[in-house]
């Protein structure tokens, strides 16, 4: 079996953990198929080790994991393929259950290290701990050979203590030892050197990968990432578009850029094809409805705008002036029009394709109808609406109720009011709401219908592309009873496109597979 990814000196390995840290933020849940196109678009960029999901955590996740060991892990050249597992070895074997299928897997396993936790969550003596450490590492290289070990809390864990707990792992076949810091609270001088102190204090720390996981709370997630590596950490736990568990991990995008950007300082090299960065940051806003800031480094609409006077004119006449990147580094297109109605299906697939979705079957041919009948109605079809087109389609789970019609009425001195007509399980069931304006009164009809109650935390509309006859769309987050659903829906129509988010929320909450998720709680 390959021994999963071997470190070099001058260079790092990339860690991403989009579909795990990433996804378990609220609002940033995927289902298998979006996981699985999200996994194929890493895979693309170069990452060295995706991190899946969290298999014991739930069925979903579980089967999430599977699939992409079974798929992307089995491409040729193919990134290692982890999951994440406490030291519980019953959640180890459901790990390896899920990794298995990949010609890279790799079981992570981690436990939290600091008094803070040890006290108030696992309720376990130091010695207690570094056992289930020792004994979860053990267990997991009975699998396989490719074992990370995290000791969650490490910025705030004793030192000492936490490095006998790396020297145990490493002795018990550890072959990556991840720091992270889990709360986002290091600054950067100082976690530069608990990273050179570890590797000086560990005894056997060179035969290990030293790694570093750093969380955004305070801003500093990527500095602190960069630091690490410049005191030797060789692996980085980063994530598209820097989301992740509150304010998110360190970025990817932010921090490839920057070791390949200033080569001269860092002197470091990663494997990731920059070329892919704009499509995997596309696509994840996609899949997930959620944007990313306008002023975001590197992937962020105005990261390569000019505005001000002096700088475009500086830029005119030489681009080096005030660009120290260029947007086609990232692979960031022009907006430009790609195909109109008289375009075929070959190529809407192949032009799919160059933006980072595979579709075939059923699913290309739902999502060609849905250009043609766009491109009768809209004269300019860009990436953009291609993209909203097929993200409809991936962010579709088992549709439980559809969207089978949809009238309303609105205007000034007037109640807005609304009919919709669902269908489930080939049944058709109307009611009819009225409201503050059409998206309420549309909301209290797919209530009264579906008997499911919903509070909207959270509701965007934007515009995919320029244009008066553009795509609307729409991303809802939907509070229902203590489960935090995002959805999804876009139509030329904005009030179409408002009911079909809020069903693709109610969808997701009921499809059979949605189970709960288990807390991260110890060993
Ligand atoms: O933030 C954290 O500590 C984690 C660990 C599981 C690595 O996500
Ligand atoms: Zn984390």
């Amino acid at each position: 079996m390959p021994h999963g990814v071997d470190a070099q000196p001058d260079r790092v390995i990339i860690f991403d953990t989009t579909l795990r840290d990433g996804e378990q933020a609220p609002g940033f849940s995927m289902n298998v198929i979006e996981k699985l196109e999200m996994a194929r678009q890493l895979a693309r960029l170069g990452v060295d080790v995706i991190e899946a999901g969290f298999p014991i955590s739930s069925e979903e996740d579980f089967e999430s994991v599977r699939e992409v060991a079974k798929t992307v892990g089995q491409l040729e050249d193919a990134p290692s393929i982890c999951g994440l597992s406490r030291v519980g070895l019953g959640d180890i074997d459901r790990c390896w259950e899920a990794v298995k299928h990949a010609s890279r897997p790799r079981i992570h396993t981690f436990v939290a290290t600091s008094d803070i936790h040890l006290k108030y969550k696992l309720r376990k003596s130091r010695a207690e701990v570094l056992k289930a450490a020792v004994d979860a590492v053990r267990h997991a290289r009975g699998y396989c050979d490719d074992v990370e070990f995290s000791p969650e809390d490490a910025s705030r864990s004793d030192f000492d203590y936490m490095c006998d707990v790396l020297e145990a792992v490493i002795d018990a076949g550890a072959r990556t030892i991840n720091i992270p810091d889990t709360v986002g609270y290091a600054m950067p001088h100082e976690w530069g050197e608990r990273i050179a102190r570890i590797r000086e204090r560990v005894k056997n720390s060179h035969r290990a990968v030293i790694s570093v996981h750093c969380h955004n709370d305070l801003g500093q997630a990527v500095a602190n990432s960069l630091v690490a590596i410049q005191n030797g950490a060789r692996q980085v736990e980063c994530t598209i578009n820097g989301i992740g568990e509150r304010a998110g991990n360190a970025s990817l995008e932010e921090i490839v850029m920057a070791l390949r950007t200033r080569k001269d300082f860092f002197g470091i090299d990663t494997r990731v094809r920059t070329e892919e960065i704009y499509r995997a940051s596309k696509l994840l806003s996609h899949i997930t409805g959620v944007h990313v800031q306008p002023n975001k480094a590197i992937v962020g609409e105005n990261a390569f705008a000019h505005e001000a006077g002096i700088h475009q004119d500086g830029v005119l006449k030489e681009k080096l002036t005030y660009e120290i990147m260029r947007p086609e580094d990232i692979g960031r297109p022009s907006n430009k029009l790609v195909l109109g109605k008289h375009s075929g299906r070959h190529a809407f697939k192949i032009r799919l394709k160059d933006l980072g979705v595979d579709l075939d079957g059923p699913e290309l041919d739902k999502a060609f109808k849905r250009f043609k009948d766009l491109a009768d109605k809209k004269k300019e079809v860009y990436d953009e609406d291609l993209l909203a087109i097929v993200s409809d389609e991936l962010t579709q789970v088992p549709e439980t109720f559809a969207l089978d019609y949809l009238h309303f009425v609105s205007g000034t001195g007037l109640i807005p009011s609304a009919t919709v007509r669902l269908r489930r399980e080939g049944h058709a069931f109307q009611d009819s709401g009225t409201g503050d304006g059409p998206v309420e009164a549309v909301y209290n009809a797919i209530e009264a219908i579906t008997g499911i109650k919903g509070r909207l935390l959270d509701y965007n509309l934007r515009a995919v592309t320029q244009g008066r006859d553009a795509i609307g769309e729409v991303a809802v987050k939907v509070d229902f009873d203590g489960s935090v659903v995002s959805g999804k829906g876009s139509s030329t129509d904005v009030i179409e496109a408002s009911a079909r988010a809020y069903l693709n929320a109610i969808n997701r909450l009921v499809r059979p597979s949605a189970g709960a998720r288990v807390a991260e709680a110890g060993p």
